[in-house]
């Protein structure tokens, strides 16, 4: 009995231990996940700089709403991550962060506090499921200049841009940011 008991054992330990994913297999997925995520906001700043330069901040909230997911599913289709963008300070009511990505943003804040580049902020994980290990990413989404047209103080804001959110987000809370605070993150996740 005892003897079957330490198979058993085993067998659920070797079980383990196959499932787990090599340390390369996680830095190439972290190498992906790092490219995908710089591409992703490289085309979109670059989208709403656009947007903004032809008609103004009002004018570029359209980029934010339609352009960003269709960006988004273009990279997904692509790479197989599944993406998003999620804040606890939330414009899109989905946007709501889950419990990783809310244990992601106050670890990335800490770092950022504790001087780290914003431009390179990230991190990853792999985590349990009950459908399997699924690999995790976060980049820290830095305000900047530009972002505060949009998502500065309400009062900053200019008459147009309020009235448009207004209409759009009736429960917007994603206005008070100064350059540097992190906005958000882009979430990546793969099952593994
Ligand atoms: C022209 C206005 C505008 C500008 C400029 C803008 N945003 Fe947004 N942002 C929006 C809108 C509108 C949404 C909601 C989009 C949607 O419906 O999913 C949004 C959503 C987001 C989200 C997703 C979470 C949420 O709150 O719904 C993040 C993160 C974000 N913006 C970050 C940024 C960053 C960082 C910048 C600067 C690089 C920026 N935004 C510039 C209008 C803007």
């Amino acid at each position: 009995m005892k003897h079957t008991a330490t198979l058993s054992l085993l067998t659920l330990l070797l079980a383990g231990c196959a499932s787990a994913p090599s340390s390369e297999k996680v830095a190439a997925l972290n190498d992906e996940a790092r490219q995908t995520a710089a591409g992703l906001v490289q085309t979109l700043g670059g989208e709403l700089k656009g947007a903004m330069t032809a008609g103004g901040p009002a004018n570029a909230i359209g980029v934010c709403k339609e352009k960003a997911p269709q960006i988004a599913k273009a990279a997904m289709e692509k790479t197989g991550f599944q993406i998003r963008r999620v804040s606890p300070n939330n414009r899109n009511p989905k946007a709501v962060p889950d419990a990783w990505e809310s244990q992601a943003l106050a670890d990335l804040d800490k770092r950022l506090a504790a001087g780290e580049k914003p431009e390179t902020l990230d991190m990853h994980a792999v985590v349990d499921t009950p459908d399997g290990k699924v690999f995790r990413y976060a980049k820290a989404l830095v305000t900047q200049p530009v972002c505060v047209n949009c998502h500065g103080p309400a009062d900053k804001l200019s008459p147009e841009v309020k009235d448009k959110l207004a209409a759009e987000y009736p429960h917007d809370k994603a206005v008070g940011y100064a350059p540097g605070m992190i906005r958000g993150v882009l979430s990546m996740k793969k099952p593994l």
